[in-house]
């Protein structure tokens, strides 16, 4: 089955990952702006009867990322693409995924990319079921877990223990936990704001082992820091590894970080590196898992790790 891909601007790396992966070559698009600050998108190659995937995270500026990717949408269907797949390996929103007077925002977008003329989206370890949920439109689910696994499979030491963060991490911890054949432990997790968060205690024990904590997201550190620091106060190794499927690195993550004996951090290629960071990460692409997803819609969830290619990014 062959696919165009449209580089949405968002991860243009990641873009021509997937592309060099179908051996195929990227469709000649402008992704620019009017003067006035809207988004001005064009497809400048015929796409009429063809499966189209837009490869768009809708990372940092999300709103433009966002905009960018509708309107590509909009402008493949009026060009008359036969579909349009919208692989979102990072899903901006996905966290505003509950009322309580709050707007939903991540069913709000969907229903934005949805009108836009999407048919399909492929996720990659989106922040919930509720926010997968929250469109209409088959979903894809993908998982970067087998892949970040087998990175950390051969870098953290024996007496290690796999941490969640928070509640919310456990199910993903599990399949971490299982993967590496560890042990589990959580963290009692309370968010005070979009950028604190405080712990209150551990259920697991994990004295005298190596925390590995992994999560969906790293966003401003937070919850990792707040999680290494429960970690040490609890009788853990001062030797952490941190593994997240997405890597947004939002000041002030760099001085979190410092401010914990982080032996390794790995996440995935989702979103583009923030290069301002000073922290050295290891990427792992998941260039590969795309490309599989979109030349087999019926599959989805976890794919062996033989896809796996991991590069080296050491952030200055
Ligand atoms: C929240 O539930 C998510 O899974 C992450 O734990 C959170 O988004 C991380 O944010 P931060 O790095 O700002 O603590």
């Amino acid at each position: 089955m062959s696919v165009r891909i449209i580089d949405g601007g968002a991860n243009s790396a990641l873009a021509a990952r997937v592309a060099t992966e179908l051996g195929v070559g990227l469709v000649n698009r402008i992704v620019g702006r009017f003067p006035d600050g809207e988004a001005q998108v064009q497809i400048l190659e015929a796409v009429d009867g063809d499966d189209v995937a837009i490869i768009q995270p809708t990372c940092a500026p999300v709103d433009e990322h966002l905009v960018e990717l509708a309107l590509l949408a909009d402008a493949a269907k009026r060009q008359g693409a036969a579909s349009v797949t919208a692989a979102i390996p990072y899903f901006g929103y996905a966290r505003q995924d509950r009322n309580g007077g709050r707007a939903v925002a991540a069913a709000a977008v969907a229903r934005m990319i949805e009108a836009a003329g999407v048919d399909r989206v492929i996720l990659v370890d989106p922040h919930s079921r509720a926010a997968e949920a929250a469109f209409r439109i088959r979903v894809q689910r993908e998982s970067a877990v087998p892949l970040l696994s087998k990175w950390l499979a051969r870098t953290v030491p024996a007496a290690s223990i796999v941490v969640a963060p928070d509640l919310g991490a456990a199910p993903l911890a599990e399949r971490y936990a299982q993967a590496l054949e560890l042990p589990l432990a959580v963290v009692r997790k309370h968010r005070l704001s979009g950028a604190h968060v405080e712990t209150s205690g551990i259920v697991g024990d994990v004295r005298g082992r190596a925390p590995v904590i992994v999560d969906d997201i790293i966003s401003t550190g937070g919850t990792i820091a707040a999680a290494a620091r429960a970690c040490l106060a609890a009788g853990a190794l001062g030797e952490i590894y941190v593994a997240a499927s997405h890597g947004l690195f939002v000041p002030p993550a760099d001085k979190r970080f410092s401010d914990i004996p982080v032996r390794a951090l790995v996440t995935t290629d989702s979103v583009p590196l923030a290069v301002q960071t000073g922290l050295a990460v290891q990427q792992v692409t998941i260039a590969g898992l795309i490309a599989a997803a979109l030349t087999n819609p019926a599959g989805g969830h976890e794919r062996p790790a033989a896809v796996a290619e991991t590069q080296s990014v050491e952030i200055a």
